[in-house]
């Protein structure tokens, strides 16, 4: 199948960021796989990678991302690499975890997260300050939050930072659906990330996907990775499987009809892959 004429595989920012429209990422990878499977899905067209404090696994990525940019001789703005703060916390903590992430991955940071609301409103806010000054600096292009409520982003708005989040990457498929996030967050110029956005693997076989998927003529991952470029999401996709990482990125060549849309975007019911897990509405 041919690409869709005109369709772009990034999405422009008005602040100059070419941010691609999926991303590879490496939660639940074994840290011995995790350098040639990032290696593997830069090989294969993916120009997003997304690690985590964690995860514990920045120092493979960011090696990965460093000798594929050696390799093919491609400059380092060629790649997007993002990593996230593991707790919010104190002004001290907050500046050695940073510190800690840019000596693992051995690169600056495209874009440097929050990883969860959770530490409390204090918290949020002085790591915030913090991660601010390592913009200022030079080691942190962008800054993005995640797991974030519509409160933890008012209160974000009202702290008068001086740099704005560019993402909010939460939990999305088509069975959470989260309407009030999405739209607070289009409303102010915050790209959506969908994280599992392959409900983790778990609902791969659920037999209205597979109908669904079916009468696209496509299997369903790629459908859901599919529904969430056209929802406007940014999807973050993990995999190990080296055929499906190359499967998952075949998704820039055909269209979802719309009434099939509609009925995929129907079945949202606040399920969450990790039942014991909504950060979004922690205080
Ligand atoms: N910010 C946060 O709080 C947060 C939380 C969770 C995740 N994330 C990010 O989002 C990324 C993805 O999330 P996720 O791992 O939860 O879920 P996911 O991408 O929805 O699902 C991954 C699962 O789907 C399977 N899979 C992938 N492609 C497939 C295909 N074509 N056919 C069949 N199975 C396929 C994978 O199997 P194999 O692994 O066996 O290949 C894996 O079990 C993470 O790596 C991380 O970067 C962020």
């Amino acid at each position: 199948m041919s690409e869709i004429k005109g369709e772009p595989n990034h999405i422009q920012l008005p602040n100059g960021l070419s941010l691609p429209r999926i991303g590879f990422g490496v939660f639940r990878i074994k840290y011995a796989d995790c350098y040639d499977l990032v290696t593997a899905a830069l090989d294969t067209g993916y120009r997003r990678i997304d690690t985590s404090e964690v995860y514990g696994n920045e120092d493979v990525c960011g090696k990965a991302v460093i000798d594929w940019c050696e390799r093919n001789r491609a400059p380092r703005t060629d790649i997007i690499l993002s990593t996230k703060l593991a707790n919010c916390s104190d002004y001290a903590a907050t500046r050695a975890s940073i510190r800690s992430s840019l000596h693992h991955l051995g690169t600056y940071i495209d874009i440097f997260s929050i990883f969860s609301p959770a530490a409390g409103s204090k918290a949020r806010i002085e790591s915030w300050r913090v991660m601010e000054e390592f913009v200022d600096r030079g080691d942190i292009r962008y800054l993005g939050v995640c797991n974030y409520g519509i409160k933890h982003l008012e209160e974000l708005y009202a702290s008068e930072p001086k740099y704005f989040p560019i993402v909010n990457q939460i939990e999305l498929h088509p069975f959470l659906a989260r309407d009030d996030i999405v739209n607070w967050c289009k409303g102010h110029d915050i790209l959506v990330e969908a994280y599992s956005p392959l409900t983790n693997g778990i609902r791969l076989q659920d037999p209205t996907l597979v109908e669904l998927a079916n009468s696209v003529g496509v299997d369903v991952p790629r459908l859901l990775l599919r529904w969430s470029l056209e929802k406007g999401y940014i999807p973050i996709v993990q995999c190990t499987n080296l055929d499906q990482i190359k499967h998952n990125l075949n998704i820039f060549s055909f269209q979802i009809p719309e009434e099939i849309k509609d009925r995929i975007t129907s079945l949202d019911e606040h399920w969450h892959a990790d039942s014991s897990y909504d950060p979004t509405i922690c205080e």
